[in-house]
């Protein structure tokens, strides 16, 4: 393929050379900010996930290109990989999902707050639509809490987001934080791609609300930190112990309750599953088709159900007493991971 077929196929990857920036990803918020007015009044950013660095460059050269505003101008930008530097630009290598990248660019902020925040985070795609949405959602809830230490209120949060099926949660939850959630498709972001940006406004946390490191960060320790929450940083739903108390404890095993001298009477499942997985393994176990061990197997046929069946064997079907299973199979009771 020719040096200039990228270059004919792709015209903002062409028109980024040309100008200079490290990557198409800096039309994407020049187009935003077109749209929404991003940079007013901003002197103080953070850029989430900011490596090569386009989106550091468009806001170093757009927030020091006003006059006199130089040096009041901060720029804080935190990736994974490493990025050649750029002018007015503190640079952080780390993982946004990591404490220790959180604190890290609190302290650059030293007590002030930033205006903006912007985060085009991506995780390594797999190609698993359900898995990349999710952890590109872990990567936006990360970025939103380190969010919630440094944005001032009133301030921006501007994020990249995957517009899967379970989108509507993540701006439910963006939405106690901010007064005005809108999702945005800049031209430069292919139509072939489910990325889009929430441009997140008014940044106005619940009255009462402490940032706290635990939150979606996944290095948290649940006990030590979360339990320690109060007010309108932890909702406690109402827990109910319902029933009289005095019934059956059902994690105990009680003894069959026989008349003296009576035999037990076994009473089956009022009705079975129609349908079990477990089916196919029961029948071959009645009729004595199962694979031997010793005798080599009759047809490729039965070996695949004998394969089927240990498959089933090792995802323990339930007790005859519980789901109706099959007659004279012997399976022990699960155990629950306490019991060990
Ligand atoms: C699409 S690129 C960002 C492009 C950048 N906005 C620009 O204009 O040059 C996505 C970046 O997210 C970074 N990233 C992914 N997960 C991260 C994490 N947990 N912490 C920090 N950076 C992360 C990757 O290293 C990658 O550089």
């Amino acid at each position: 393929m020719g040096r200039s077929s990228r270059d004919k196929r792709d015209i903002y990857y062409r028109q980024a050379k040309e100008e200079g920036w490290r990557a198409r990803s800096a039309f994407k918020l020049l187009q935003l900010d077109e749209e929404y007015n991003l940079f007013e009044g901003v002197t103080r950013a953070v850029d989430l996930c900011a490596a090569p660095g386009s989106w550091s460059q468009v806001l170093s050269r757009k927030l020091r290109a006003k006059e006199g505003k130089k040096e009041d101008v901060k720029i804080v930008a935190v990736d994974l990989q490493a990025m050649a530097p750029l002018p007015g630009v503190t640079q952080i290598q780390g993982d946004i999902t990591k404490l220790s990248t959180a604190e890290e660019i609190i302290k650059h902020f030293e007590g002030q707050s930033a205006d903006l925040v912007v985060c085009d985070g991506a995780p390594d795609v797999t190609g698993l639509h359900d898995v990349d949405e999710y952890i590109q959602a872990q990567l936006l809830l990360a970025a939103l809490n380190i969010t919630t230490h440094v944005l001032k209120t009133g301030g921006t949060f501007v994020a990249k987001i995957f517009r899967g099926k379970d989108v509507t949660l993540l701006y439910s939850q963006l939405r106690i934080f901010f007064s005005r959630v809108t999702c945005a498709k800049p031209r430069s972001s292919r139509n072939s791609s489910i990325e889009a940006f929430v441009v997140c406004r008014n940044y106005s946390p619940p009255e009462g609300y402490v940032p706290n490191m635990s939150n979606p960060l996944l290095d948290h320790s649940y006990d030590v930190d979360f339990n320690q929450l109060e007010g309108p940083n932890r909702i406690i739903v109402p827990f109910l112990a319902c029933g009289d108390l005095s019934a059956f404890d059902s994690d105990r095993t009680y003894p069959l309750q026989l008349d003296s001298g009576k035999e037990y009477t076994y009473t089956p499942p009022t009705q079975p599953p129609i349908h079990p997985p477990y089916e196919q393994a029961c029948f071959m176990r009645k009729n004595n088709l199962l694979a031997k061990e010793d005798a080599p197997a009759a047809s490729l046929d039965r070996s695949l159900s004998a394969m089927q069946l240990s498959a089933s064997e090792d995802q323990e079907p339930p007790t005859s007493d519980d789901q109706g299973g099959c007659p004279g199979t012997s399976v022990t009771e699960p155990t629950t991971p306490t019991d060990k």
